[in-house]
């Protein structure tokens, strides 16, 4: 095009500019200038994907035993009312719309007999409910088991969360013991704390230590799983699925001309860092929802971190694990895993400095706050579950 047509749109984009922004204004002089209830925070979450998402979602919340820690049972209490239409909680209730829920933590999923639970949840039950799943569930449930029945939208408030699970647990012959709030990392900055989100919460950097301790030959071996869709090398060709080679660091749907779904498409303002790929490469179509990459997904935590210190290694700009984490993040088992004295790119910040949505989705939330041996190590996973199960 020529220069006229650029001075043209440009034209176009500042006028649209310059109404948006006096629509700002009349509107803070009518009603009063607002802030945000939850700036940028649900903006990460992949609401209109279909489902959404947990892991963007719970991006700038701090991981559940830091919040259940600080949760209010009485309070958790209140926010059950909310299921009230749908569940019991007394101990031998009835099921209404959805199953009973006394004593849920612990128990399995689907775990009341009789109940008539959809395909979806049916095909989890070797799973048990824990803090970190329930967690995940509560804020969406049909990110976490698409094809779910329960029509719920979620709870995306992380604190309310925390305070629902804190009366769930105690609502129970044998409540679970809390799991140990993380020592240090985890900053008291509580209440609403979307700001502090810019300081990574401390589950995330978890995972990132693991992959920083993970053997990148290991993980080149794992990667022999993607090879069939994915090639690796730069500027190598899409295959069904799109290159990889320094997938760290970049957006999702990156790779230009690539034919995405729609589903990944919506996501493409989030950034791919260690924990979100942590959480996509256990489970594709529960991070997103409608995902066209057909991969069950890799259950084992030891070679999913392995896979994305290679993942982070193939790459011009390796992340710096040690450090990337915002500061946080002891140099302690410093390896030098980066070798080049080229500058360690963090994972996401500029390109997020476009929208609104501060400290959005960069320190992804701990994809498996990882208390126990998670169970779900086995194949019935939701990711597992016949593509009949998409939400739309
Ligand atoms: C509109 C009705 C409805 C509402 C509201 C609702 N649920 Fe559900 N819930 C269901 C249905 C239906 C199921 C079964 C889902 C399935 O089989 O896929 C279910 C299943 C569950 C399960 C799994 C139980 C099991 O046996 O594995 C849990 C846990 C749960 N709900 C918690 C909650 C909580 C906590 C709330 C409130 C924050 C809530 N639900 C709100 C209908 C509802
Ligand atoms: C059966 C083919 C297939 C396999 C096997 C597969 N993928 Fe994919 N992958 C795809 C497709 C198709 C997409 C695009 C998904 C979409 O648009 O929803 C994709 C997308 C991705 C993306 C997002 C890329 C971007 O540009 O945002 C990553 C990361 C990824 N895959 C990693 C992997 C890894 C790592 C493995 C191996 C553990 C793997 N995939 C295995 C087909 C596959």
């Amino acid at each position: 095009m020529d220069s006229f047509e650029l001075n043209k749109i440009a034209g176009a984009v500042l006028g649209a500019l310059t109404v948006t922004l006096t629509l700002n204004a009349v509107a803070g002089l009518v009603f009063g200038q607002h802030e945000p209830e939850k700036p940028g925070y649900e903006v990460a979450a992949l609401d209109e994907s279909g489902g959404g998402d947990a892991g963007g979602g719970a991006a700038a919340a701090a991981p559940i035993e830091a919040r259940l820690a600080k949760a209010d049972p009485a309070k958790g209490e209140a926010a059950a009312k909310k299921c009230g239409a749908c569940h019991s909680f007394e101990k031998g209730g009835a099921a209404k719309a959805g199953p009973n829920l006394y004593g849920i933590v612990g128990l399995k999923h689907a775990h009341m007999e009789g109940f008539g639970y959809s395909a979806a949840m049916k095909a989890t039950t070797d799973k048990t409910w824990d803090f970190a799943n329930l967690d995940h569930w509560i804020e969406n449930p049909k990110g976490y088991i698409s094809g779910t029945s329960m029509a719920f939208a979620g709870i995306k408030n992380p604190e309310e969360r925390a305070n629902l699970l804190a009366y769930l647990n105690k609502n129970s012959d044998s409540p679970q013991p809390l799991p140990a709030a993380p020592a240090e990392g985890e900053k008291p900055a509580a209440a609403g704390g979307e700001k502090g989100a810019a300081a990574p919460a401390a589950g995330g950097g978890d995972f990132k230590a693991l992959v920083a301790a993970a053997d990148v030959k290991k993980g080149e071996a794992v990667a022999k799983k993607c090879g069939a869709c994915h090639s690796f090398d730069k500027g190598g060709p899409a295959k069904a699925g799109p290159n990889l080679y320094g997938i760290v660091g970049l957006k999702h749907a990156h790779m230009e001309g690539f034919g995405y779904s729609a589903a990944m498409k919506a996501t493409s303002d989030k950034v791919w860092d260690v924990d979100n790929l942590g959480h996509w490469l256990e489970n594709p179509k529960a991070y997103v929802p409608g995902t066209s990459m057909a991969f069950a997904g890799i259950k084992s935590l030891e070679e999913r971190a392995a896979l994305i210190a290679y993942l982070n290694k193939n790459s011009d700009a390796p992340v710096d694990l040690g450090a990337a984490g915002g500061g946080d993040a002891k140099p302690a088992d410093a390896k030098p895993a980066d070798p080049k004295p080229s500058e360690p790119a963090p994972a996401a910040p500029a390109p997020d400095a476009a929208k609104p949505a501060e400290g959005g989705d960069t320190p992804a939330a701990p994809a498996e706050p990882a208390p126990a041996p998670q169970e779900g190590a086995a194949p019935g996973q939701p990711g597992a579950t016949p593509p009949a199960e998409q939400p739309k």
